[in-house]
């Protein structure tokens, strides 16, 4: 995060006064004086504005690119977890905002905000979820309709909501949802007799995977990207 708008968040001081203070030379990181705006902190980065430290009492919001073969899950006694993944910061109450299985790559997001991550969960707020799957079999151009009508998943009584699919080609489709039952995808193409090779999240709602984050990176979110979920 920016040094201006870490100090204006965790000091409640407002962004042009965090600019006077930096640049008048009273901020220190790590104990050596800062004097530009936008300097980028690490994570582990030791704050000080009139000899008191700053701390960041307000909620965080990530984004990470999820690598196969990780799990989101807090513990893992087997498998490295996304928390793992984001160093020091994951050991901060950070959970997962909806799952991914540990074959599936791609967007995940993270939170200690309970009722930020309910919205993004939760069935009611119908919150969607964009993923671009790899299919075993060629699929025939009426698949559109059937995922709009509802797919039966097997032990489930109510079809699932209908769900936009777009063919990119005979195996590959871009599929959003505006629910998240459990293995959906997957059960969705294997309710047809088809089977998912390859599942990528690329979207969640109105916010994108950041494509300059590489498998296993991560980064905060704008401001932005965190209303657009809760609105
Ligand atoms: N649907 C699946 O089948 N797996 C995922 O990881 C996400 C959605």
């Amino acid at each position: 995060m920016r040094l201006d708008k870490y100090l204006a968040h965790a000091t409640g001081l407002t962004r042009s006064r965090a600019h006077g203070m930096i640049r008048s030379g009273q901020v220190t990181v790590n104990g050596a004086v800062v004097k530009i705006i936008g300097h980028k902190l690490k994570p582990d980065d030791e704050v000080v504005w009139r000899e008191q430290s700053v701390e960041l009492s307000g909620k965080r919001y990530i984004m990470l690119n999820k690598p196969e073969g990780v799990v989101c899950a807090t513990h893992d006694a087997v498998h490295k977890t996304v928390l793992d993944l984001l160093g020091d910061e994951g050991k901060k109450g950070l959970h997962v905002a909806g799952r991914l299985d540990i074959d599936t790559t791609g967007l995940v997001l993270l939170t200690d905000d309970g009722d930020w991550s309910h919205r993004i969960t939760s069935p009611k707020h119908g919150c969607s979820k964009t993923y671009r799957a790899s299919l075993a079999e060629a699929l025939a151009p009426s698949v559109v309709e059937q995922f709009a009508a509802g797919i039966e998943l097997r032990g489930e009584a109510k079809k699932t909501r209908p769900a936009r699919l777009e063919l990119l080609s005979p195996t590959e489709v871009r599929l959003t949802l505006d629910e998240g039952k459990y293995h959906q995808v997957k059960r969705m193409f294997a309710a047809l007799g088809n089977r998912v090779v390859a599942l990528h999240r690329e979207r969640i709602g109105s916010v994108a995977l950041d494509e300059s984050l590489l498998p296993g990176q991560w980064r905060e979110l704008s401001d932005e990207e965190v209303a657009a979920l809760t609105a």
